[in-house]
């Protein structure tokens, strides 16, 4: 047939840790793909699990609507690394032969892989195979590198500032320090933004080295100036014993060192928990949509990205494997420091 333009098939999974978002960023593409550009959209189950499985159900249009305002995502997600061989078991060494066979067989034209820096390293993999791939950055830690922002970050920022403004005024009240322990893995965004939004006295970050000394300094000045209680934001990423949680280890050693009464907040789950934030919602909205223009116009092996405030493309290649890390000469960071915020590395 003259000018026919055989529908595209697309699928979409969505894998590691879940955030706020990932719905939004499913719609986007999905109403897009079928919307925009009459594509066929099939929704993997449990990340890279689905595509190695052939667990997938198609998604409609009306399967898109009123998951907006979602948290978690439909399709499930999981820390499945198709690459991460396992020696013992023959099957585990086929996983990305598996993929490829169900890629081909259900003649998919791209597979978008919403996720973060594990996500983008596969999707990578995948793209060197042969395979039509996308990225989408997804995660509370902000640190998918080759974007400015990655969506779930903001609505994490919100409920951990939210926890932290709640412990001001109960540390107030008993005169305590008062330790709160931020996701993030080995990044500090989510500990400096959270930390910076909720007032924190003393902010502790995996990218600037601490040392208690100097944190137990500030409290004790702090106590001199006559404020009796201090916020202590602790990423969960810092040097600390294995065999303890970071607060507990900074908490203890400044109850130790200064005699004031500490108390600990491990804030975990609920920072990735619940509806995304509108900032969020609008992020996500755009890189799903955006993902799908790339679809139509086979920009494939890229992952989408936010620079300086703009939507473009990044390749996978120069994503995969790589974290993006606080920088310690951020202005923010100078910023806060001449108001009084200890990073724990001054006075050594
Ligand atoms: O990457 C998001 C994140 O929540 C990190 O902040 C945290 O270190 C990790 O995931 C927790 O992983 P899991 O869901 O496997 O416990």
């Amino acid at each position: 047939m003259v000018g026919y333009v055989r529908p595209k098939k697309i699928g979409i999974l969505t894998a590691g840790g879940d955030c706020p978002g990932l719905n939004a960023a499913i719609r986007g593409v999905g109403k897009t793909a079928i919307v925009e550009y009459g594509m066929e959209v099939i929704g993997f189950n449990a990340g890279y699990l689905g595509l190695i499985n052939n667990d997938f159900f198609e998604l409609k249009e009306s399967q898109l609507s009123g998951i907006l305002t979602l948290g978690g995502t439909i399709l499930g997600t999981s820390r499945e690394k198709p690459y991460k061989m396992i020696k013992s078991g023959e099957e585990d060494q086929h996983k990305p032969e598996k993929i490829i066979q169900n890629y081909n067989d259900l003649g998919l034209d791209c597979v978008v892989c919403i996720g973060g820096n594990g996500t983008m390293k596969t999707a990578n993999m995948l793209s060197k195979e042969g395979l039509n791939v996308i990225g989408i950055p997804k995660t509370i830690d902000n640190d998918v590198w080759g974007t400015d922002v990655t969506f779930g970050f903001d609505s994490a920022v919100q409920i951990a500032t939210d926890a932290i403004d709640r412990l001001h005024t109960t540390a107030n009240s008993h005169q305590r320090v008062m330790i709160i322990e931020i996701m993030g893995h080995h990044a500090g965004w989510l500990a400096l933004y959270s930390g910076l939004a909720g007032g924190g006295d003393i902010i502790l970050l995996p990218e600037l080295d601490y040392n208690i000394r100097s944190v137990c300094k500030k409290i004790e000045s702090r106590y001199e100036e006559n404020k009796p209680y201090s916020i202590v934001v602790v990423a969960e990423g810092i040097n600390h014993p294995k065999n303890k949680t970071a607060a507990s280890h900074i908490g203890e050693a400044i109850q130790t060192y200064t005699g004031i009464e500490t108390r600990e907040t491990i804030l975990g789950y609920i920072q990735r928990g619940g509806s995304p934030t509108p900032m969020d919602r609008i992020l996500a909205t755009q890189y799903g949509a955006y993902a799908a223009q790339s679809i139509a116009e086979a920009n494939f092996g890229t992952m989408v990205a936010i620079k300086n405030n703009k939507l473009t493309t990044v390749p996978l290649e120069d994503v995969g494997g790589k974290l993006r890390l606080v920088d310690t000469d951020l202005p923010l960071i100078d910023k806060a420091r001449k108001m009084g915020v200890s990073f724990g590395d001054e006075f050594l």
